[in-house]
C-alpha cells in the first residue's frame, strides 16, 4: 500500500515536470515562427497548379532550414535566419532553439501521437562530410549521411525510397520516382504520422460513402462516424465550417476547415492567414457534433526547394552562389533537393471516452460534419502553439464511384 502510494507520487512528480516544463525563449520565438512560415509555404504550394493534397510538417521544414544553416557560411546562413524571421538570433540559439522545438513536439512520452521523423542528409560520391558537422547535425535536428552514387539514377532513387519505407514501417513506399540534379546536395523527411484521438471513433461504425473530388469524380472511401461535444464554429459570412478534435492528452489538435458544399478549395484559401484561423478558434463553442471522417492514409511526398527558394533561400538552391562549406570543408555543394514526405494516417484510434453523455440533452440536435469533400488542416500544438503539420485533403485514394445520375 505504502510503497504503491510512493511509486504513485513519483510517477505524478515525473508527469508534472514533464508537463511544466518551459520551452526556452529562443524556442518560443521560433515556435511562433514557425507558424508564421507554415501559411506562407502553403500559399505557396497551394498555388503551384501540379499540387494536389498538401501535407507538410512546418516544425520539421524550420529544422530542415536550420540544417542549411548549420552547413552554410555567409549570405547562404543568414538567409535562412531571414525565412526564419530569426535575423537577431545567435547561431547556436537558432540550433538548439529548433532542436528542443523539435523534441518537445515530437516526444513520444508526453505527446500521446505516434509521429516517426527520418531526416536524411544525402551528398553526390564526390564529397566528404566534414566530422564536425556530421556530428552537430545529429546533435540537433537527428540528421543522419549518406552519400549516393547519383549516376545510377535507378539504384540511387530506389535507395532513397528503400530508406523511407523502411524507417517509417512500410507506411511510405515512395518518396520520390526521380532525382532532378543529383549533383547537389539532397534534404529527405521520411515521416509517418497517426494522430491518437481524445475521444475515439466506435471502430464498428465504419461504412463506405463517397468523396466528392469534384461534381463529376466520386471515390469510395471508408466513413467512420461519431458524435460528441467538440469546440465548433459556423462562419455564416464565409460559408464554412471550422472544428477542432484534441488528440490524446489535448496536447495538440487537428482543426479541420471545410466549406458547407463542395468547391474548389482557393476561396477558402484565399482567407487563409494565421490571425484568420485564430480569430475562428477564439469564436468556437463547444457543442454536439456528429462527424464523418474518411478512414484514409495520405502519403504525399513535397520536393519544396522552389518554394523555399521563392520564400527568400535563394542562395543555398543555386550552384552558382551557394557557401555550403561547412558540410564538407570545400565550396563544392548547394541544396539541389528538399523531399519532404509524410503518411498521415486518420484512423478510428483514440481514448475511451465517457458513454454517459450519450442519451443526455447535451447530445441532442448535433451539427454534421460531414467530411465528403475538399478541406483544409491544421495539426496545431496546444503547449508552443507551433504548427505540426497544414495541409489540404482534395483527392483521397479509393477507387471511382460509378455515376449516380
Ligand atoms: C495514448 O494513451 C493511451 C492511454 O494512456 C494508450 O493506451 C495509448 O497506447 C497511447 N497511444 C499512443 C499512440 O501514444
Ligand atoms: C489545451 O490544454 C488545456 C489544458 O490541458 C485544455 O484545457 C485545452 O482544452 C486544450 N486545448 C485544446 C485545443 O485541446
Ligand atoms: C562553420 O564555419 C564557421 C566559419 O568558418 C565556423 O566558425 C563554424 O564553427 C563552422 N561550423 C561548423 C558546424 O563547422
Amino acid at each position: 500500500m505504502w510503497m504503491t502510494r510512493v511509486v504513485a507520487l513519483c510517477l505524478l512528480a515525473f508527469v508534472v515536470s514533464a508537463e511544466d516544463k518551459k520551452l526556452s525563449s529562443h524556442a518560443n520565438t521560433l515556435a511562433d515562427n514557425s507558424a508564421n512560415l507554415a501559411f506562407s509555404l502553403y500559399h505557396k504550394m497551394a498555388q503551384d497548379k501540379n499540387t494536389e493534397n498538401i501535407v507538410v510538417s512546418p516544425v520539421v521544414v524550420a529544422s530542415s532550414l536550420g540544417l542549411v544553416a548549420l552547413g552554410g557560411k555567409a549570405s547562404t546562413a543568414s538567409q535562412v535566419k531571414t525565412v526564419l524571421s530569426a535575423d537577431k538570433l545567435k547561431d547556436e540559439h537558432l540550433h538548439a532553439g529548433l532542436s528542443e522545438l523539435l523534441s518537445e513536439v515530437s516526444d513520444a512520452k508526453t505527446r500521446n501521437s505516434t509521429w516517426k521523423i527520418n531526416n536524411r542528409l544525402y551528398g553526390p560520391s564526390s564529397v566528404t562530410f566534414a566530422d564536425d558537422f556530421v556530428k552537430t547535425s545529429k546533435k540537433h535536428y537527428n540528421y543522419d549521411h549518406l552519400k549516393i552514387n547519383f549516376r545510377d539514377k535507378r539504384s540511387a532513387v530506389n535507395s532513397i525510397n528503400e530508406w523511407a519505407a523502411k524507417s517509417t514501417d512500410g507506411k511510405l513506399p515512395e518518396i520520390t520516382k526521380d532525382v532532378q540534379n543529383p549533383d547537389g546536395a539532397m534534404i529527405v523527411n521520411a515521416m509517418f504520422f497517426k494522430p491518437h484521438w481524445d475521444e475515439r471513433f466506435h471502430e464498428k461504425m465504419v461504412d463506405n460513402r463517397g468523396f466528392l473530388v469534384t461534381r463529376s469524380f466520386t471515390v469510395g472511401v471508408p466513413m467512420m462516424h461519431r458524435t460528441g461535444l467538440y469546440d465548433f464554429y459556423e462562419d455564416k459570412e464565409n460559408n464554412l465550417y471550422i472544428l477542432n478534435m484534441p488528440l490524446g492528452k489535448k496536447q495538440a489538435s487537428m482543426i479541420l476547415i471545410m466549406p458547407y458544399h463542395l468547391e474548389p478549395l482557393e476561396r477558402l484559401e484565399k482567407l487563409l492567414t494565421r490571425k484568420q484561423v485564430d480569430t475562428w478558434l477564439s469564436k468556437m463553442e463547444n457543442k454536439a457534433v456528429a462527424i464523418s471522417l474518411p478512414k484514409i492514409s495520405l502519403e504525399v511526398s513535397h520536393n519544396l526547394q522552389k518554394y523555399l527558394a521563392e520564400l527568400g533561400l535563394t542562395e543555398a538552391v543555386d550552384k552558382s552562389k551557394a557557401d555550403l562549406s561547412n558540410i564538407s570543408g570545400k565550396k563544392d555543394l548547394y541544396l539541389s533537393n528538399v523531399f519532404h514526405a509524410s503518411a498521415l494516417e486518420l484512423d478510428v484510434e483514440g481514448n475511451p471516452y465517457d458513454t454517459n453523455i450519450f442519451g443526455t440533452e447535451k447530445l441532442r440536435n448535433p451539427k454534421l460534419f460531414y467530411v465528403d469533400h475538399p478541406f483544409f488542416f491544421l495539426v496545431k500544438d496546444n503547449k508552443t502553439n507551433s504548427i505540426l503539420y497544414i495541409g489540404r485533403v482534395v483527392r483521397p485514394k479509393g477507387d471511382k464511384m460509378r455515376d449516380e445520375l
